[in-house]
């Protein structure tokens, strides 16, 4: 059992430093000089590709905020309106589908039946259905019309991890190979694209490695009865994510925001000593959104909360408002997430830790939900 930890604590930690790995896989073999081709996409022709009209992203808990982060990517890329719906909510709403119509699921197990119904529905109506899933030959790939295959590795741990950054992978893959098909994407930023995948690995290794700056941060906050995230644009579902995870597995009240959201509702919640991480877009690249984040966390901080920023290294605005700082290496905006990500994966860990929970297997949760 320790082995199979690779010498981590739990399997969560262990899959947690598998995040370069599970990047650099996903990719493999799908990229080129040409820019992205997945093989399995090819094999749907391109015809029907361009004729897309409408993505519809469905999953559940984690796999729908990796779908979120996507959504933003594949609707720049391929210039196609991409919604995101709870695959248990889906087929309630009576959705408007066409044959020009493309439903991705996103499911780690592959196996959720929630997810596997919706996808039944899609099928039943005519509807391209894509898979993105971890599990080789698993019943949702095995139903899908395309099986676009994370190879992040079997996760073990109850809350994911790798595989989540594995589908945020795999969705800007999806999104780069239709903006191509399309010809909606320029050369340029295909290499762009493509030179960003080329340095992710060591950029995420850099996230993992504030380990111990977070296990710091998690022992002085081990007492906290709330914790809040703020995020925007890509930032927002990675604010959702960082509050879902601390809930799965150290079992703290925890909300994500929109950054823009705060003024008109969530300030309300801000007191004295209250703890918020805030995800600041870089002001390299997103001068405004950075500019209006800043002003998000002075308006906080201004309340009396605890600032936890993270930033891209050499961010120096923040400086002056937040309590902590966590730095990571710059990258693209849509390439931000990927690592925003892994310091709040190590603080709901630490937490949990901090607690005496049990990280990899936490109470009333399942790995995977074969239930509707
Ligand atoms: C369960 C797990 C979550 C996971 C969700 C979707 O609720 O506890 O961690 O995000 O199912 O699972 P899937 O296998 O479809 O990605």
């Amino acid at each position: 059992d320790a082995a199979d930890k690779g010498g981590w604590s739990s399997f969560m930690a262990k899959e947690i430093n598998d995040q370069p790995d599970a990047v650099e896989n996903t990719v493999r073999g799908r990229v080129s000089e040409r820019g992205v081709e997945i093989p399995e996409l090819t094999a749907l022709g391109d015809e029907r590709l361009a004729g897309i009209d409408r993505v519809i992203i469905i999953a559940c808990g984690t796999a729908a905020y990796a779908g979120q982060v996507g959504a933003y990517a594949i609707e720049q890329w391929a210039r196609v309106p991409v919604d995101v719906q709870l695959s248990h909510e889906f087929r309630y709403r009576d959705p408007v589908l066409s044959e020009r119509t493309m439903v991705i699921s996103v499911s780690q197990s592959g196996e959720t039946m929630d997810t596997l119904m919706a996808v039944k529905y899609a099928l039943e109506r005519g509807v391209t259905t894509v898979s993105v899933c971890n599990t080789q030959s698993a019943t949702i790939p095995r139903e899908s019309d395309a099986a676009v295959y994370t190879h992040a590795g079997p996760e073990v741990a109850v809350a994911s991890t790798k595989a989540f950054v594995a589908q945020i992978t795999a969705l800007y893959l999806i999104g780069l190979h239709l903006g191509r098909v399309r010809g909606t994407l320029s050369a340029e930023d295909q290499a762009r694209a493509v030179e960003q995948f080329e340095t992710l690995p060591a950029k995420v290794r850099e996230a993992v490695d504030t380990h111990d700056q977070i296990a710091q941060l998690a022992h002085w906050m081990a007492d906290s009865r709330s914790v809040l995230f703020l995020g925007r644009h890509v930032g927002f579902p990675i604010a959702l994510e960082g509050a879902l995870k601390l809930k799965e597995i150290a079992y703290i009240h925890a909300e994500g925001f929109a950054a823009g959201e705060l003024k008109h509702g969530p300030i309300a919640l801000i007191d004295h000593g209250q703890p918020v991480f805030v995800l600041v877009p870089s002001p390299r690249t997103s001068p405004l959104m950075h500019s209006k984040v800043v002003s998000n966390i002075q308006e906080i901080r201004a309340r009396g909360a605890r600032v936890i920023a993270i930033v891209e290294v050499g961010d120096t605005a923040v400086l002056p408002f937040a309590d902590d700082v966590i730095r990571l290496p710059l990258a693209d905006p849509f390439f931000e997430p990927l690592l925003q990500v892994i310091p709040l994966q190590w603080f709901a860990l630490e937490l949990s830790t901090a607690k005496g929970l049990d990280v990899d297997q936490p109470r009333n949760l399942a790995k995977s939900v074969t239930v509707e």
